[in-house]
C-alpha cells in the first residue's frame, strides 16, 4: 500500500479518543453531565503508584536551621518526620504537617526504631544549647572589638549531645534506614483489572489515519498491540495515560525503566511535564529484540523535547517533579521527518511487564550540620584573636568543637552515605547569596541559616554530595549557587584518606 492510499476513516474511534482523553473542553463538560464515572478526575481509580517523595527525618527540628529544613522539605512535598525534645513546643513551631517524635539524643531509650521506619535520609541539625551565663543580663553586656555579646555557657554537656548523642542516633539510623529503592509506577505482573482507566489508545485516527491499537492485560503482562497503517498519510499507533492527578514527582530518580518483550521493532517512550494535551513531549526511541525480554533504561537527561514530531532545541529538560503522562508509540517517523529504520506497516505487539522510576547513584542518607573550626582548637600556630568565638572559647564551652569533631567521626565511620556541612557563623540573613565552600577547616565568615537549610536538602538530592565534609560561608553579593558544581568540586573523605597512606 502506498502512503497516498485513502481508506475509510472511523469517526467513532476518533470520538472515543477525544472523549477518553478529554481533549475538547466541550466534550469534557458534556461527559461530566451525563457520565457519573467521569464526574471528576479524582474519582478515577489510581492504577499507578502515587506516593509522596522520600520520607526524611529531621533531628533538632525546633532549632534555627532545623525548622527551616522542615519548612522547605514540606514545601517540596517530602514526607517529613521530626525528632523534638518537647512535643508541644515542636507542634507550635512546626505545625501539623509533620509527624513528631519526642526524644532526646542523650537518652537512647527515647530513640525509637519506629521513627526511622521508611526513612531514606536523616538531616541532623541538633547542637548543644548555648545560653548567656546565668545572671548575665543586658545591663552587663560585654563588648568584643566593638560587637555586643553576652558571655555564653553551655546548657548541656557537649560530650553527651555532640558525641554520645550522635553515637545513639547513628546506631539507630544505620540499623533501620530504608535504602532508596526504585519506584514501581505500573506493575502489570500484579495486574489491576482497570488498566483501561489509566491507559487509552491514541492512534493516527486523530489526524485522519486508520491505524488501530489498544492495551490489554494478558498473562500478567500489558500488551500494546494492533495494526499500524500508513494509509491517509497516517503511520502511528500509541497508547497514552490520562493525565496523572496530581502529576508524579519523580525528581528523586534518574530516569524511567521499562521491562518489555517486543517484536524487533523500534518504539518510542514519551512523557510530558505539562498538563496540556498538545504540549512538548519528551521522547526516547528504543529497539526491541524479537520475543526476548529486555530492560530499557531511559535517563531523564536523554529525553528529546519534541513538538508534533519536530525537535525543540530551545526547550528546557524534562521537569521530573511534575510528570503528567506517559505514552508508548510505534511510528513510521523518528524526529524532524527522518524515518524509523525498523518500521513496517502491519500488526505489531509490545509486552510490558513494568514501568518504574530508577536510581543508580547512591545519595546521602545522613546529613550532619556540624561547624567550621572543629579541628582548630589546639592547632599549632593558630592566631586566636582572629578566630571566631567558638574556637576561642572552646574550653569554656565544654570542648564543644572538639566533641562535634568526635561526632563527625561517628558519622564518617557509620557505613552510611553522609554529608558533613561545617557552617561558619550562622546568621538570620536571607539565603540570597551564593555559597562558597572549602576543605581543610580554615574558612572564616558567616552564612544564613536559610542557605544552610537549602544546602542540607540539596545534599540529600545530589549524588555528588556523598561522603564529603566541608566548610561553608556565603559570598558578599547576592546571586545563585550552582549546587552540582559546588559538590562536584569537593574531595571525598575516602579519597583524602587514600592520599594520606
Ligand atoms: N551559631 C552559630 O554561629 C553556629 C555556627 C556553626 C555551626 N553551628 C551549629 O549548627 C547547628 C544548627 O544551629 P542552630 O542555630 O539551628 O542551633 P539551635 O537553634 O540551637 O538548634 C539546636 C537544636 O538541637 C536540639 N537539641 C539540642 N540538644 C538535643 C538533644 N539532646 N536531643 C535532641 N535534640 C537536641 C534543640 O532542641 P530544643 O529546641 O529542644 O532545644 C534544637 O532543636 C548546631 O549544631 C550548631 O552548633 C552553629
Amino acid at each position: 500500500m502506498s502512503n497516498q492510499q485513502r481508506s475509510r476513516w472511523d469517526l467513532g474511534r476518533f470520538w472515543q479518543t477525544v472523549t477518553y482523553f478529554e481533549i475538547i473542553p466541550l466534550v469534557n463538560c458534556w461527559q461530566k453531565l451525563f457520565s457519573p464515572r467521569a464526574a471528576s478526575h479524582n474519582s478515577r481509580p489510581q492504577t499507578y503508584n502515587q506516593q509522596a517523595k522520600m520520607k526524611i527525618l529531621v533531628v533538632g527540628a525546633t532549632g534555627g536551621v532545623g525548622k527551616r529544613v522542615v519548612k522547605r522539605l514540606v514545601e517540596q512535598n517530602y514526607d517529613v518526620m521530626a525528632l523534638v525534645r518537647d512535643g508541644i513546643r515542636g507542634k507550635e513551631i512546626l505545625g501539623d504537617r509533620v509527624k513528631l517524635w519526642e526524644g532526646d539524643l542523650t537518652i537512647p531509650e527515647t530513640l525509637k526504631p519506629e521513627m526511622i521506619s521508611g526513612v531514606s535520609a536523616v538531616i541532623c541539625c541538633s547542637g548543644t544549647k548555648v545560653q548567656p551565663v546565668e545572671g548575665d543580663t543586658p545591663t552587663r553586656e560585654k563588648y568584643y572589638q566593638g560587637i555586643k555579646f553576652y558571655l555564653p555557657e553551655v546548657a548541656d554537656s557537649p560530650e553527651q549531645v555532640e558525641y554520645r548523642g550522635m553515637q545513639n542516633l547513628v546506631q539507630l539510623v544505620s540499623q533501620h534506614i530504608q535504602p532508596i529503592t526504585d519506584k514501581v509506577l505500573f506493575n502489570f505482573s500484579n495486574p489491576t483489572t482497570d488498566i483501561k482507566e489509566t491507559w487509552g489508545a491514541l492512534d493516527d485516527v486523530v489526524m485522519g489515519g486508520v491505524s488501530q491499537s489498544n492495551i490489554r492485560l494478558v498473562n500478567n503482562r500489558a500488551i500494546f498491540g494492533g495494526i499500524v497503517s500508513t494509509d491517509n498519510n497516517g503511520g502511528f499507533a500509541s497508547v497514552r495515560t490520562r493525565n496523572f492527578q496530581p502529576p508524579l514527582d519523580l525528581s528523586d530518580f534518574e530516569g524511567i525503566e521499562l521491562r518489555v518483550k517486543g517484536d524487533g521493532k523500534r518504539y518510542k517512550f514519551i512523557t510530558r511535564c505539562e498538563g496540556k494535551w498538545d504540549g512538548i513531549g519528551y521522547c526516547y526511541s528504543f529497539d526491541t529484540v524479537y520475543n526476548f525480554p529486555t530492560t530499557i533504561r531511559i535517563p531523564f537527561r536523554c529525553l528529546i523535547p519534541v513538538f508534533r514530531a519536530k525537535t525543540v532545541a530551545e526547550a528546557e529538560q524534562l521537569d521530573a517533579s511534575k510528570v503528567y503522562s506517559m505514552q508508548l508509540m510505534l511510528s513510521k517517523f523518528e524526529y524532524d521527518g527522518t524515518l524509523n529504520p525498523k518500521f513496517e506497516a502491519g500488526s505489531f505487539g509490545l509486552e510490558i511487564e513494568y514501568i518504574k522510576a530508577y536510581n543508580t547513584k547512591p545519595k546521602s542518607q545522613f546529613v550532619l550540620i556540624s561547624s567550621a573550626g572543629v579541628t582548630r582548637p589546639g592547632r599549632p600556630g593558630l592566631n586566636l584573636e582572629e578566630e571566631p568565638p567558638a574556637v576561642r572559647m572552646n574550653e569554656q564551652l565544654g570542648g564543644i568543637l572538639t566533641w562535634k569533631l568526635r561526632g563527625e567521626e561517628v558519622v564518617q565511620a557509620s557505613g552510611l552515605n553522609y554529608t558533613i556541612i561545617r557552617p561558619c557563623a550562622l546568621t538570620e540573613n536571607p539565603g540570597d547569596k551564593p555559597l562558597y565552600v572549602e576543605q581543610g577547616d580554615n574558612l572564616k565568615g558567616q552564612v544564613g541559616r536559610d542557605a544552610i537549610a537549602e544546602l542540607a536538602i540539596q545534599a540529600i538530592q545530589l549524588p555528588e554530595a556523598v561522603n564529603k565534609t566541608f566548610e561553608v560561608k556565603e559570598e558578599s553579593q547576592p546571586g545563585e549557587t550552582n549546587w552540582q558544581k559546588l559538590f562536584s568540586g569537593l574531595t571525598k573523605n575516602e579519597d583524602e584518606d587514600e592520599g594520606n597512606i
